[in-house]
């Protein structure tokens, strides 16, 4: 038996239900690959899904999304992934697949189950493991969303706890797996020069933006009744928030960091009709599984206050948009300007795009200007510019940590539910949204929750 440093057991099975589904398509087999390239995965991997298919179909499956999406086959990772692969062809309602999956784990004692269906079977294959005993020993893997407010949160978190504890449920929020988001924390508390200027004293404001050039990508249905507050900003886009304002963890005991993530969330009174302004791509209503007349927003900003010594009266300003100029995550923390105004024409900032491609931590700075001594220029400063393939890292690394039972990097029961309550307000909003064309910048109308600040930070294409 293999324990980690946590005295945690690791996962002697991985069972992974949805295995014929988009999301497996696309970062799990990349991840699972990866992980036998690393070294991290020598379990079996039992493949569950009700499409009528085989092994067979299952491996050519896999192997297509590795040429899609893994950066081609590694013909080692992908014949060791093929002797670890097993599949359960069945119905997530019927006990029988269940009894199946119990055999099919054979002695595995401990085995990790990944949950990557739709959330209205969450319960119902929670259950049933629990039934037939394929809870023994096991952990439960959750998928995003989870739930629809903060009401079936708490249900769904009550419907899980029935048959798992607590110690046992691993939430994934793949942010929480992005190296490039972490990094804030690294980058916040392992620099002694940053503490004393990370405040309301020194800080102006802080925006999170994240942009993305695409659409909503045929998933009409889904996204329709979801809309961009709960598809991106009350998890993805609030761990990061969570990052860049929580006070530092204690070092001595393991869920400190879980601990100030749900503290934030505690001091955001929460967000008010006033202080968001949703929009809706000029087009969406004609896109397949979109409701006629649907107010559902495809971008939506928004100004938060955190009630804390440390943040009161800073602005938080938060934005996601679908079909915006580019693809792009980036924090903007704007410094409060030097006084006098002599040379310094433009205030400090740090900034950090998390992804897709690049990770940037850079300061803004004023210096002389070369040519001209009366003036300054403005300048960034970047610690690291690096490229990035943090969606395979990120499954990867979430499936592994989960593995190996280590709970850090998933959202606690209080955490979700707390991230539900600070946005409970603004969800299912009935207004018009105000539309706005791809390519843009979303709504001007947007402008307003960011007047008093200089406006927003729009981001632009980097450069390695
Ligand atoms: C998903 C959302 O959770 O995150 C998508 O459902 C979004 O709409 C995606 O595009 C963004 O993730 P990433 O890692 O590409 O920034």
């Amino acid at each position: 038996m293999i324990a980690n440093a946590n005295g945690q057991l690791k996962s002697d099975a991985l069972v992974f239900f949805g295995a014929t589904g988009d999301l497996a398509y696309k970062k799990i087999f990349p991840a699972l690959q990866s992980a036998i390239q690393h070294g991290f995965l020598d379990v079996p991997v039992i493949a569950v899904a009700k499409s009528n298919w085989s092994l067979d179909d299952l491996k050519r499956r896999a192997s297509d999304s590795l040429e899609e999406f893994g950066g081609g086959v590694d013909p080692d990772a992908f014949t060791k992934l093929s002797s670890l692969l097993h599949y359960i062809d069945g119905d997530y309602r019927d006990d029988a697949t269940f009894t199946r999956l119990r055999q099919e784990l054979g002695p595995a004692r401990r085995p990790t189950h990944y949950l990557s269906i739709p959330p209205s079977l969450f319960e119902d294959v929670v259950l049933a493991l629990g039934r037939t005993g394929c809870a023994d020993g096991a952990r439960i893997v959750v998928e995003k969303p989870f739930g629809h407010n903060s009401a079936t949160a708490r249900e769904l978190n009550a419907a899980i706890h029935k048959v798992f504890p607590e110690s046992a449920v691993f939430r994934i929020d793949h942010y929480l797996g992005k190296r490039a988001v972490e990094n804030l924390v690294h980058f916040r508390f392992d620099n002694a020069i940053i503490e004393p200027v990370w405040n309301r004293n020194h800080v102006e404001c802080v925006q999170i933006t994240m942009a993305e050039d695409f659409g909503i990508a045929g998933r009409g249905k889904f996204y329709d009744e979801t809309g961009a507050i709960r598809d991106v900003i009350q998890n993805h886009l609030f761990q990061v928030l969570a990052f860049l304002a929580m006070e530092p963890p204690s070092r001595i005991y393991l869920d400190a960091l879980r601990d100030e993530q749900v503290k934030v969330f505690r001091s955001i009174p929460g967000v008010r009709a006033s202080q968001v302004v949703r929009g809706q791509v000029n087009g969406y209503l004609d896109e397949p599984g979109v409701k006629p007349g649907s107010v559902v927003e495809t971008y939506a900003a928004l100004r938060l206050e955190i009630d804390s010594w440390r943040w009161a009266g800073v602005p938080f300003l938060i934005r996601a948009g679908k079909n915006l100029p580019l693809t792009t995550t980036e924090v903007f923390v704007k410094m409060k300007r030097a006084p006098g105004h002599r040379h310094a024409t433009v205030a400090n900032h740090f900034r950090f795009r998390l992804g897709p491609d690049t990770l940037v931590a850079a300061i803004g700075m004023q210096v002389m200007d070369s040519e001209d001594v009366s003036v300054s220029r403005h300048t960034e400063l970047k610690a690291v510019t690096v490229s990035l393939h943090d969606e395979v890292e990120a499954y990867e690394r979430l499936l592994t940590e989960a593995m190996r039972g280590d709970q850090t990097l998933f959202v606690r029961e209080d955490l979700v539910e707390a991230q539900w309550c600070a946005v409970e307000e603004i969800l299912d909003m009935k207004d018009s949204p105000f539309s706005y064309e791809a390519g843009s910048w979303g709504p001007p109308e947007a402008d307003r929750l960011a007047e008093d600040v200089g406006g927003w930070y729009d981001p632009a294409p980097e450069e390695i």
